[in-house]
């Protein structure tokens, strides 16, 4: 049997690559724009990090996580990351950037890895973008976080997108809230499908948005986060619809948006793009106040999103908005027998050096085929060397756009052909 890539994982081929640079690049631009820095960090990490980060009840952390240990290593619990916000948390403590300055603007991009059903938009293994501010508690930052997202997918040419915000209250408020909803589900406790069933007292919150259809109608009528808000986390709340008016955003509130991750305070939002169906949510991101002194560090409020990249891709490509690939002036240079291939080496070398594309043959082909195989990778320029300008000194230089030749000298066709190319 041939061996295939592990189920959930995709193989991105070059004309697929093209389209990942173009939005790492837009990523990139908008990230300079906000302030926002380039941080890396290890692939997999010490699981600790993630159970005490996203929480253990949380299906990322009860179902989903790739854990291993391995070699002499064996007491070490590894798990390859499943989201990059405790990465970066840990990373700001070990690095004590919080010593260093009072507000932290990263941004990430890589792989993240979950056991998860694969279906369309959903993987096990996806890339984010993402990015985290560390260091701030204002309103003000929530809604620029928020703003970047927007303008990014707007930027691309996407139209209609679902902006949903909810606050999710903090450790002041949310005890009542959590009380109210394990009163209001109790007595149908029985009716619920199991993962309900044994979320409803370590998590209640989850089963406001439980896929079930039972569990769905089961919570109709169930009570409102927004009626037992704090009075900070209401301010806060309102601030924020406040800036984001301000900013033109539309949105809308969505009092069931509790998000997986058990790090989250007051504010959680995402940004969803229904016509990817199921796995509508190209974004989602919130506050976090609590999560630098969870993992050990001082007392730092905190917000950030993450992006997923195959989605984003995914709806470009149905909205047919990612641009043609550009074609890169290539040089090809045609040489038939021993003397004039050492002769075309010699020459792309040179042109190599100058960082100019240039190809020669390497597989033996005839005359016709490598003028065609230079039509295939739509070489601007080919250059020609056969015994009679060999013998001369000369090369022929062919103009592929418009079939013009012109004869040089062979000591002079690299320097005319970069000039060529470059202008
Ligand atoms: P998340 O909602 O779990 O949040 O993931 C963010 C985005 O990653 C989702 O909206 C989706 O686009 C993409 N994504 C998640 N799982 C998959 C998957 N299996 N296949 C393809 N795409 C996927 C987080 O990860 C948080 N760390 C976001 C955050 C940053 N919150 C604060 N800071």
């Amino acid at each position: 049997m041939a061996i295939k890539k592990p189920r959930g994982t995709q193989d991105f081929l070059p004309e697929q690559i093209v389209n990942w640079h173009y939005i790492e690049q837009c990523m990139r631009d908008i990230c300079k724009a906000y302030g926002f820095s380039e941080i890396r960090t290890p692939a997999f990490e010490d699981t600790k990090l993630f159970l005490r980060g996203i929480g253990e009840t949380t299906d990322v952390v009860s179902k989903e996580m790739y854990t291993f240990s391995t070699g002499d290593d064996k007491e070490q619990s590894y798990t390859l990351r499943p989201e990059n916000t405790a990465s970066a948390v840990r990373a700001y403590l070990e690095n004590k950037v919080y010593g260093k300055e009072n507000l932290t603007k990263w941004f990430y991009m890589g792989s993240m890895f979950r056991h998860d059903k694969p279906q369309a938009g959903r993987y096990r293994e996806f890339h984010q973008f993402g990015a985290e501010v560390l260091g701030s508690s204002s309103p003000v930052v929530d809604s620029e976080v928020i703003c970047m997202i927007v303008q990014l997918l707007k930027d691309f040419g996407l139209k209609d997108l679902n902006v949903e915000v909810n606050s999710v209250g903090c450790p002041n408020c949310r005890p009542t809230y959590r009380q109210k909803l394990i009163e209001f589900f109790e007595p149908k406790k029985d009716q619920l499908c199991p993962d309900c069933q044994s979320r409803l007292y370590k998590n209640p919150l989850r089963l406001l948005d439980c896929k079930n259809e039972t569990c769905k109608a089961l919570s109709v009528g169930a009570p409102e986060i927004h009626e037992h808000l704090c009075e900070e986390c209401n301010t806060h709340f309102e601030e924020l619809k406040t800036l984001l008016d301000a900013a033109d955003i539309q949105y809308n509130l969505n009092p069931r948006l509790v998000r997986g991750l058990d790090y989250y305070t007051k504010t959680a939002f995402e940004v969803q793009y229904t016509p990817l169906g199921a796995q509508s949510a190209v974004a989602g991101g919130g506050r976090y106040d609590g999560l630098v002194e969870e993992l050990d560090g001082p007392h730092t409020p905190a917000i950030g999103f993450a992006m997923g990249m195959e989605r984003l891709l995914l709806a470009l490509e149905k909205q047919n908005l990612l641009p043609e690939p550009a074609i890169e002036p290539a040089v090809f240079i045609v040489s038939l027998g021993d003397a004039a291939k050492l002769e075309a080496f010699k020459i792309c070398n040179t042109l190599r050096s100058a960082y100019v594309r240039a190809e020669m043959d390497g597989q033996g082909k005839s005359m016709k085929a490598q003028l065609k195989y230079a039509n295939k990778i739509h070489a601007k320029y080919v250059i020609i060397m056969g015994d009679d300008e060999l013998a001369n000194q000369e090369a022929i230089i062919r103009f592929m756009e418009t079939s013009e030749q012109e004869t040089v000298p062979l000591t002079s066709v690299s320097e005319r052909i970069s000039s060529l190319v470059k202008g």
